[in-house]
């Protein structure tokens, strides 16, 4: 591990919101409905606002009706009415960390500031931790479209 890896490391084992958050990703992935993947993943995001929603990867007989993690737990945020997302942790568990899908990095940066965080964690010390701009470059987004 390089230096600026091992700070991080640090920090991540240290914020409190973080170790939430990925209680409550490890917690959703074990709800995860994914007979035909077995690929169980959890998602936890702490709102703009400090609320906390989580979700877990929802397959369907019909492969593609498939649902990420991600969007599982971004969809409880929006039914809350809360459209920000500070902080998003994604659990797989897996020996190395998995960074979101494309759809799902869409999905992210709809809902994101320039400062909306991302980190993937799993089983082992693996993360993976990007700024959405990072994880979605020259991305096409709400502002776009003026709003
Ligand atoms: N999956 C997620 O939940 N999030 C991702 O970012 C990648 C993939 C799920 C979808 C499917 O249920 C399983 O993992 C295998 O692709």
């Amino acid at each position: 591990m390089d230096t600026e890896t091992i700070i991080l490391q640090n920090a991540i084992n240290t914020d409190a919101v973080i170790q939430k958050l990925i209680s409550k990703a490890v917690k959703a992935s074990k709800n995860a409905y994914c007979k035909y993947s077995n690929f169980k993943v959890g998602a936890s995001l702490i709102s703009t606002n400090g609320k906390i929603y989580s979700g877990c990867n929802m397959e369907n007989a019909s492969y593609g009706l498939t649902i990420c993690a991600e969007r599982s737990a971004i969809c409880q945020m929006t039914a809350d009415g809360e459209y920000g997302i500070d902080v998003i942790v994604i659990y797989t568990p897996t020996q190395k960390a998995t960074a979101p899908c494309g759809a799902c990095r869409q999905v992210i940066n709809e809902f994101s500031t320039k400062d909306t965080a991302v980190l993937s964690v799993c089983d082992s010390d693996d993360f993976i931790y990007l700024g959405i701009t990072d994880l979605l470059p020259h991305s096409f987004g709400p502002r776009d479209l003026g709003k």
